[in-house]
């Protein structure tokens, strides 16, 4: 299972990729529209840091328009991937993308009939947002199953990069039902690492080495 970084800011990544588990990031216009500096410097930046793949998002909505972004984002970096939203031209852009070698993710998924056709069209990940789901009181992770299901009926080579995660428990779903990628917040990331237990432990540990060799000095 390969975990992703959802986030444009260039600090939280490098922390992150420092520690050595990250496989990815994913960013989206609302996340680059945050950090300071030009978009394309800061995509090319984490791509420098993670070297892995970095998904970078049209903003066009038209065809033409998302070739034309699509052509540019893959430029900035081997690493880049071009993202799309789940629209018929997004689709449209997502095959003839992939048809040209450049590896896509499709975005904004939120059905296993739209998740169907971002295989059909090639896509290298599709990107179903759990939390949104689970927002609107439907279960997001019952889509992954359904997307699992259905890829490995037929083989598809798509990834499923589990998105808009909120917490834990949505990542351990998600590497439960087999699906390939988690992408995370920092903070997401942040809490998988905690557990009071192993806190109180260190600490309880480091004491009683303390207390021993009080005693034996
Ligand atoms: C994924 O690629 C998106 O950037 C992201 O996961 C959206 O998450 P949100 O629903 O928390 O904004």
């Amino acid at each position: 299972m390969k975990l992703f970084i959802d986030s444009g800011n260039i600090k939280d990544i490098e922390t992150l990729a420092a520690i050595g588990i990250i496989d990815g990031v994913t960013t989206n216009p609302t996340l680059l529209a945050k950090e300071p500096g030009d978009f394309r410097e800061n995509l090319k930046k984490i791509c420098q840091i993670v070297k892995g793949p970095v998904s970078g998002e049209v903003t066009a909505t038209d065809f033409a328009g998302m070739l034309s972004q699509g052509h540019d984002i893959a430029g900035i970096d081997q690493h880049m991937i071009v993202k799309v939203p789940l629209t018929r031209d997004g689709i449209k852009a997502c095959k003839a993308l992939s048809g040209e070698g450049i590896r896509v993710n499709v975005t904004l998924c939120f059905s296993a009939a739209q998740a169907l056709l971002a295989a059909k069209a090639g896509a290298t990940y599709i990107s179903p947002f759990v939390g949104r789901l689970d927002d609107v009181g439907t279960n997001g992770m019952d889509l992954i199953r359904e997307i699992v299901e259905i890829y490995n009926n037929y083989d598809f080579a798509t990834e499923i990069l589990v998105a808009s995660c909120r917490h834990p428990i949505h990542v351990i779903e998600a590497a439960r039902l087999g699906a390939d990628i988690a992408t995370c917040p920092p903070a997401v990331i942040d809490q998988m690492f905690n557990h009071p237990l192993t806190s109180i432990g260190l600490e309880k540990f480091l004491k009683d080495l303390e207390k021993s060799q009080a005693v034996k000095a």
